[in-house]
């Protein structure tokens, strides 16, 4: 049986953040109710790559989801609303700044209507502080949590990351405080308000950044590859490891964009791996050279490493050098892109690239579930087309009769209003 079965979530989250964790909170088994806008997400139509159905955008976040169109701006659509909070576990959204208070509905009525129920907002800033009242996408989260100015190297712009921190990063983070508050309303009968901003999402998923900041004010970060001295803000360091092993991607053959494979000169490993490459370097001493004995030794020289290590990469392609690189149980990986990945033995093994269908796209793929659970594996189904569910959520999950769906549908519940033409 799926973890969450019998929690029923009541979805107006829209774009990728609050998406991506109501998809998985759906893939953990939880009836996903997705109360979209008469027109619906606005991701349906955007980056559209088949005329006419719904992006990818969209299809790869909402899976396993059910779609009913409301219009939270007609007093028959806030009735609808209502009648499908008071029979909820969850209601999540992430909205810009105060448009859950113009449909007459924050946290404390909703608590109101439904004190069982459990809320989960995300927001750029949160609900407090000069930045609250600011929207936010994923890079602005980037950008102001600390990840642009610590990504990239020291004398080019700041970087985003491919990976979708601000996003997905708070997603994860609100699955989190919602199954922690489900299980305190399980004790208590009581629902509670829980916040994510993406900021301090992006601050958490940057801490090393921080540990570096603070040790700033009493030493050098020695295994920076970049100098340190006298800075007072963690710097941009390219590929340096971040961590306490020094680490670095290292140039393969073809030399192609993508023919690197990061290497971490783990501390145990260094003598193993200096005597696979040294007699290929023209250094056959290079387990024994001072300049290399110690970590301290071989941060100060780290160039050299790097230099020698792309020296002996540029006989070996990527997949090549990891084989070389694991037998002598040197941590490693070839730098993947994302074609490389789709082919992946390993991803499909995984079910981490996993094939759907759509009616209106037909075969798509979708990132699987990464969260494996051994009694209760995800079970994939595609994405809802627009208000695909209304109909079938209206009767079985609010009893409702045909009668009452015309009635509703003809008092413009579900649809916005036509436009009247200006006289
Ligand atoms: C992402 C974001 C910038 C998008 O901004 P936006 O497109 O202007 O969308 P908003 O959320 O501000 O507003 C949505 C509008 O749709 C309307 N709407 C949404 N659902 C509706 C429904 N079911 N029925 C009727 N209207 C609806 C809202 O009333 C609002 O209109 P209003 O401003 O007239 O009140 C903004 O939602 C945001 O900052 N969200 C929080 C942070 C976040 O999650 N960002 C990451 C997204 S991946």
């Amino acid at each position: 049986m799926e973890a969450l079965k019998g929690i029923r979530i009541l979805d107006m989250t829209h774009v990728q953040a609050g998406p991506t964790c109501s998809q998985l909170l759906a893939w953990l088994g939880a009836d996903v109710i997705k109360l979209e806008p008469p027109i619906g997400d606005a991701t349906r139509g955007q980056l559209r790559d088949v005329p006419n159905a719904d992006s990818l955008y969209f299809t790869m976040l909402n899976c396993n989801k059910r779609s009913i169109t409301v219009n939270m701006k007609s007093p028959e659509g806030k009735a609808v609303f209502v009648e499908l909070l008071k029979i909820s576990d969850i209601i999540m959204e992430n909205f810009g700044p105060g448009v859950l208070d113009r449909f007459g509905f924050p946290w404390e009525k909703i608590h109101e209507i439904n004190p069982r129920v459990v809320m989960g907002s995300i927001k750029g800033f949160g609900s407090s502080g000069p930045y609250s009242d600011f929207k936010a996408y994923e890079n602005v989260a980037q950008a102001m949590g600390g990840s642009m100015s610590t990504t990239g190297a020291l004398d080019g712009p700041p970087y985003v990351t491919g990976a979708q921190i601000g996003d997905s990063g708070t997603g994860l983070h609100l699955a989190i405080g919602l199954l922690a508050a489900l299980r305190q309303r399980d004790r208590t009968g009581e629902g509670q308000y829980v916040e994510v901003a993406m900021m301090d999402g992006v601050m958490n998923l940057c801490r090393v950044k921080w540990r570096d900041h603070q040790r700033l004010t009493r030493q050098e970060l020695s295994e920076y590859s970049v100098p340190t001295q006298g800075l007072t803000a963690t710097p941009r360091a390219g590929n340096d490891s971040g961590g306490g092993q020094l680490g670095n991607a290292v140039k393969c053959k073809p030399g192609g964009p993508n023919d690197y494979i990061y290497v971490v000169v783990q501390e145990a490993v260094w003598e193993a791996l200096a005597n696979r490459i040294g007699p290929h370097v023209g250094q056959p001493d290079l387990a024994t050279d001072p300049r290399f004995a110690k970590i301290a030794d071989r941060r100060k020289n780290q160039s050299e490493v790097w230099r020698l290590l792309d020296e002996f990469g540029s006989n070996y392609t990527k997949r090549e050098m990891m084989v070389v690189l694991n037998e002598l149980d040197v941590p490693c990986g070839p730098i993947m892109s994302t074609e490389d990945l789709a082919n992946d033995e390993h991803v499909r093994g995984r079910d981490m690239y996993v094939e759907l269908d759509h009616p209106q796209r037909g075969k798509w793929y979708n990132i699987g579930m990464p969260i494996k659970l051994s009694a209760s594996p995800a079970k994939i189904e595609r994405s809802p087309t627009l208000g695909e569910h209304t109909d079938e959520i209206l009767k079985e999950v609010l009893g409702m009769s045909d009668a009452e769906i015309a009635a509703k549908r003809e008092a413009g519940a579900f649809s916005n209003p036509p436009k009247v033409a200006k006289p």
